[in-house]
């Protein structure tokens, strides 16, 4: 099969409370750059970049969402044709991670992704940079769900070891290993299109010869 010489196109969607830091992962992620100044994004933006993996290249396009509830609701059909989601919280922030079920359980009712039950979600733990976490305050963030606590690697690695997600985290202020969550999610969408949309075309879809970096934003 002619891997080498065709451009696949590869969706990645992030999702996650407001203010986590979706947007932030993904400007490191795609420009290396990073502000302290908070916009909260309106509408969907998506970049695209080209990734090389196992000697292939594909593009990626990261799809960064509003966190907020007034935009959540345009945002569920943007998750349609997803090959892979990434589930971001703050790691100082117990509620933003306890939020991610529901984000979860969302992408799965809005996106109808085929076999729901494997479809691959990568869990990005961010803002490492903002002290220490390893305080033994995971069983207290039960009794207090509304008050936003440090979330230990340990918590954070059992649930994804139960939803059977890969873990990472990082810091997108500091530029700490910001890169192998979407390389993971790289990896894992082109599992999740050959499975699926090779199964139902039989070939590999060409959407353009030299992969390009662009950006767009939709506000719909
Ligand atoms: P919405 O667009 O509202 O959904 O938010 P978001 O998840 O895109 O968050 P955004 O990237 O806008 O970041 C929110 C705030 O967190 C901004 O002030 C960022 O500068 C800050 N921030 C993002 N990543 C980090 C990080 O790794 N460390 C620290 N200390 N702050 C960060
Ligand atoms: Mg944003």
């Amino acid at each position: 099969m002619g891997e080498e010489n065709t451009a696949v196109t590869l969706k990645t969607i992030l999702i996650g409370n407001s203010g986590v830091g979706k947007s932030s992962v993904m400007n490191r992620y795609v420009d290396n750059r990073f502000t302290n100044m908070y916009r909260a994004t309106i509408g969907t933006d998506f970049f695209s970049k080209a990734v090389r993996i196992n000697g292939n290249t594909v593009t990626l396009q990261i799809w960064d969402t509003a966190g907020t509830e007034r935009f959540q609701s345009l945002g569920t059909p943007l998750y349609r044709g997803s090959h892979c989601c990434m589930l971001v919280f703050d790691v100082t922030s117990s509620t933003s991670f306890s939020a991610l079920e529901m984000w979860r359980k969302e992408f799965l009712v809005q996106g109808e992704p085929q076999d729901p039950e494997n479809f691959p979600f990568v869990v990005l733990g961010n803002k490492t940079d903002l002290g220490n976490r390893e305080v033994g305050l995971d069983s207290l963030a039960d009794f207090l769900p509304f008050v936003h606590l440090p979330v230990s690697r340990r918590k954070a690695m059992q649930w994804c070891e139960e939803i059977g997600a890969e873990y990472f985290e990082g810091s997108a202020k500091e530029d700490l290993d910001m890169e192998k969550p979407f390389l993971k999610a790289t990896e894992l969408g082109l599992q999740q299109y050959k499975k699926h949309t090779l199964e139902n075309t039989g070939h590999f879809q060409i959407t353009c010869e030299q992969p390009r970096e662009t950006r767009n934003t939709c506000e719909c």
